[in-house]
């Protein structure tokens, strides 16, 4: 299966059930949850779900709203260690349990989520 074949499977509403899945459980995380901006977790949502939805073969609405992704420069203000990185795949490992994807399109995503969390991490010592 290949990336871009995701969205037409899921569509926008599977992305938006996923997304919805992880954040439910980021503000009461003791690591992940005061990375996050507690006035604007709407916001927040809608940042991820609009980037994944256009990774994955749908709409630009996030290059629309927010231009070149730029992901490990917008993730520099964040700290992520290992201690972290491990945090948002489990987090997300949970949210890909619930969502109950077709086994193929949850094998994909849990291989980008698990690789690209790896190349966020910008504080490797922690
Ligand atoms: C490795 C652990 C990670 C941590 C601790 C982390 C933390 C954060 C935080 C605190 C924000 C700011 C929330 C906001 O206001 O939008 C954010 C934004 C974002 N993150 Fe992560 N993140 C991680 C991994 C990932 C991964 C793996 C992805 C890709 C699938 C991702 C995609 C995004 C996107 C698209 C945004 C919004 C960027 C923007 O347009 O400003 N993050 N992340």
């Amino acid at each position: 299966m290949e990336e871009h074949e995701v969205y037409p499977i899921i569509g926008s509403e599977g992305f938006a059930r996923l997304v919805a899945a992880f954040y439910r459980q980021v503000p009461g995380d003791d690591l992940l949850g005061p990375m996050y901006p507690a006035d604007d977790f709407p916001g927040a949502e809608q940042r991820l779900r609009d980037f994944l939805i256009y990774r994955f073969g749908g709409p630009p609405l996030y290059i629309e709203q927010r231009g070149h992704p730029r992901l490990r420069m917008r993730h520099a203000p964040f700290p992520i260690g290992q201690g972290a990185r491990d945090r948002w795949v489990q987090l997300m490992d949970r949210a890909l349990d619930e969502a109950a994807f077709p086994a193929d399109v949850q094998q994909l995503l849990r291989a980008f989520f698990g690789a690209m969390a790896t190349f966020l991490v910008n504080r490797p010592g922690h």
